[in-house]
């Protein structure tokens, strides 16, 4: 039997994506102005998964008003809050009484993947293993789960986080079936982990699979990493209905948004409600503004995420950079490659670069820093 329902693990602090999760939990962080998760459930959902429960814990109660029942993604949401972390394999054990008998998936809630759950349920029912791992490809895997899969398609090895590894490699993906038999593995009530006290050992029982996806992958667990998947939403290469509806022009703006006649929208991008473009801005490519953003005359917003109710004044230029909402950027003022947290405030003619990263609040007055300066300034030196 193929699974009709799935645990998400949403407990998680997401201590590396901060700013973006300073004050929002990351499982509904916005990804293109929906929540994270949403394209979880839609994936789910497309695949013929009728309930999901959410193993939760830090800020349990944001995701649920969220979220709420599912209706909204065509399936049925229930929560299951911890109220300590209990580890992966723990928080699954412990959603054991909210589920039907039979086979589940799991998903790590931070994983944006179109993977063909149809195809990896029918290939876990057809080996009959205790668990069938959905496994991709990666550059550099030593801080995922590398996985060596023998030509039976089992799992003949399992190393979590290997510190040592030259070259690509397999991964665990952090979607996976499960068979409810793996739950006598879990000690009940304590913090365990599935990649280091049950695939290992499954792996060796041998009766742990892999399917490799051809799908598409990322986690969203860095602030590189959530850029990327707002750029991977807006190209269109992961399959999601946010991509959808951008349509052939790979460009979408909402009904209620304000765009200046004499502001350029360059494809592919996102103009979300009540959005406001002034004369002579640009916006795009691969750019998108949140509900009620605002760019002034003159201003540039490349590549970057610009979330709801946040301010670009004039001729500030915004290249490759994180704005989580409610922030401001004063006239003239250029960033490139910064996160800037929860209202922020950054006053006119300032020049961040290179990675930097503002804490939810920080407020920097006017012509307070100029980072190309000071690089340049220590080249010199
Ligand atoms: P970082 O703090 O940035 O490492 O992020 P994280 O806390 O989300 O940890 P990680 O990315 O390793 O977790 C992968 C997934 O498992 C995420 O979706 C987490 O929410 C989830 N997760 C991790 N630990 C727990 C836990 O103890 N309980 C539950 N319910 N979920 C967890």
């Amino acid at each position: 039997m193929i699974p009709t329902q799935a645990v998400i693990l949403v407990g998680g602090a997401g201590t590396r994506l901060r700013p973006v999760t300073s004050r929002v939990p990351k499982p509904v962080a916005p990804l293109v102005e929906r929540p994270f998760v949403a394209y979880i459930l839609e994936n789910l959902a497309r695949h013929g998964v009728e309930r999901a429960i959410f193993s939760s814990g830090h800020l349990a109660e944001v995701v649920e008003a969220e979220i709420g029942d599912g209706a909204a993604y065509g399936l049925t949401v229930d929560y299951v809050v911890e109220e300590e972390p209990l580890g992966t394999a723990g928080a699954i054990a412990n959603c054991a009484g909210a589920l039907d008998d039979g086979p589940l998936f799991v998903f790590n809630g931070d994983v944006l993947s179109d993977v063909d759950l149809t195809t990896l349920g029918r290939l876990h029912v057809e080996r009959r293993g205790m668990a069938t791992i959905y496994l991709t490809a990666v550059e550099d895997p030593r801080r995922y789960g590398l996985v060596e899969l023998a030509s039976d398609g089992r799992v003949a090895q399992f190393l979590e986080k290997p510190g040592e590894h030259a070259g690509p490699a397999l991964i665990n993906a952090g979607v996976y079936v499960l068979e409810p038999e793996v739950f006598e593995l879990i000690p009940p009530g304590r913090l365990f982990s599935i990649e280091r006290g049950v695939f290992p050992r499954l792996a060796q029982a041998g009766s742990l699979y892999g399917y490799v996806g051809e799908g598409y992958w990322r986690d969203i667990g860095t602030p590189e990493s959530y850029l990327q998947a707002h750029v991977d939403v807006l190209e269109r290469v992961v399959h999601t209905t946010a991509g959808e509806a951008l349509g052939e022009t790979y460009r979408y703006v909402a009904p209620s948004a304000e765009v200046s006649p004499e502001a350029r929208l360059v494809p592919p991008c996102y103009i979300g409600d009540g959005a406001r473009v002034a004369a002579g801005a640009r916006v795009g490519p691969l750019a998108v503004l949140g509900a009620g953003a605002r760019v002034g005359a003159g201003a540039v917003v490349v590549e970057s995420v610009v979330q709801s109710g946040v301010e670009i004044a004039d001729h500030a230029l915004v290249e490759r950079s994180i704005l989580v909402r409610d922030s401001r950027v004063g006239a003239g003022s250029q960033l490139s490659a910064c996160a800037l947290g929860e209202g922020c405030d950054v006053g006119a003619g300032n020049r961040l670069t290179g990675g930097i990263c503002l804490a939810p609040g920080t407020t920097l007055p006017d012509s307070a820093v100029d980072f190309r300066e000071q690089l340049r300034g220590r080249e010199e030196s």
